[in-house]
């Protein structure tokens, strides 16, 4: 049997579990350590061999193998899907199968998100309670029913047995390209979510939107930032010094915007690259034409309001860099990108 330590990494093709492969394997612990990634896009197998990564071929459905491979490994990070159940249940089910059979508590990084504190504003205020990842009880009047919230639950619960040592990263909303060599390898999705989704409803209207009147608000946090927090916070589970379970929550935010501030940034742009005309640089409302489009359907979300303070993770010693100056900077990167994607189809 190896005496390395075994590392079970899923999602590592995504953006973020790419950026936190990316920073493992330049870890101190790295040559100690044997990583494995769950891949279910085969001709990716080789670039992860290449790299000294092992993979198992496979998707969140294939539980037995979830069960299997947690079951043979010291450390799980997931970043892959913050609601699959199911597969959360099979990793759980694997690291009690460890615990069991070797003695160890083996470590959890569970990737969840800032979504599990949103609201239903469509855009029209912005909320007061500021969630502090520090403060376990607050956190603990969450609804069970918030989104990712059965997961986290789960993932609480499994360190409250004693069989496995449970920490949640909760990034909230991640901006700008990932860049390394896993993206240049065509290994990793290089982009987000939110503010991409934000851009593609305007430029298909030809002028920013935002939902409501864009009153909402939300926290940013850059990608290079949410890789380095969760080496702060492996760093800090290797010295015995993460807090886990109920108190094992770690949000990923920098400060917060205004929704309109980001439509209003992409007004600008749109402006000065000619999609929009000068006087219609200033953001609009959608309406239910943008709303019904099929690749629109997550955008109400982005009228959401989720209030956060990184409390716990800048306490590990998590320093993020990037503001959000930064991120509105970010917008006309992504901007010319899909204007670029779109003329070259
Ligand atoms: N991006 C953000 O701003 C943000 C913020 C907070 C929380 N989150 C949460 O973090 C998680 C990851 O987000 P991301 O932005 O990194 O997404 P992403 O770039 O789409 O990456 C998702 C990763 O998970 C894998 N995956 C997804 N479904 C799978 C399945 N059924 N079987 C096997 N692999 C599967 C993907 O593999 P393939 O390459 O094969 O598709 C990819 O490696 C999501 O739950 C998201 O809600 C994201």
């Amino acid at each position: 049997m190896s005496t390395k330590t075994q590392i079970f990494i899923i999602g590592a093709t995504g953006y973020i579990g790419g950026a936190v492969l990316e920073r493992l394997l330049q870890h101190h612990t790295a040559p100690r350590s044997e990583i494995t990634a769950l891949v279910r896009n085969a001709a990716k197998a080789p670039m992860f061999a290449s790299i000294g990564v092992k993979t198992v071929l496979g998707s969140l459905d294939d539980v037995a193998l979830l069960e299997q491979q947690a079951s043979e490994s010291d450390v799980v990070f997931t970043c892959a899907d913050a609601d699959h159940v199911r597969a959360c249940e099979a990793i759980l089910r694997g690291l009690k199968k460890r615990h069991e059979t070797t003695g160890t508590v083996p470590i959890l990084v569970h990737t969840s998100g800032t979504g599990v504190l949103i609201d239903k504003a469509k855009g029209m205020y912005a909320y007061d309670t500021i969630w502090d990842d520090a403060d376990p009880d607050q956190l603990e009047t969450l609804p069970d029913t918030q989104l990712h919230r059965n997961v986290d639950l789960l993932v609480v619960a499994a360190d409250k047995q004693g069989y496995a040592r449970t920490h949640i990263v909760l990034p909230s909303t991640i901006y700008d390209f990932a860049t390394g060599s896993l993206v240049t390898m065509g290994i990793q999705n290089p982009r987000s979510v939110q503010i991409p989704r934000l851009v593609s409803a305007s430029i298909t209207r030809k002028r920013a939107g935002m939902v409501g009147l864009g009153l909402n608000k939300w926290p940013n946090v850059h990608i290079d930032d949410v890789a380095d927090l969760y080496i702060v916070l492996y760093d800090a589970i290797l010295d015995g010094r993460a807090s886990h379970g109920r108190e094992g929550l770690y949000f990923g935010e920098n400060g917060e915007h205004v929704l309109r501030m980001v439509s209003e940034k992409i007004g600008e742009v749109f402006v000065e690259l000619g999609v929009s005309s000068p006087d219609e640089g200033v953001p609009t409302s959608f309406d239910e034409t943008d709303y019904a489009r099929p690749e629109n359907r997550f955008l109400l979300q982005l009228g959401t309001n989720s209030r956060c303070k990184a409390n716990r993770a800048r306490a590990l010693g998590w320093k993020p860099k990037y503001t959000t100056e930064d991120m509105l900077k970010s917008i006309r990167g992504e901007v010319e990108w899909q204007l670029k994607q779109q003329s070259s189809l």
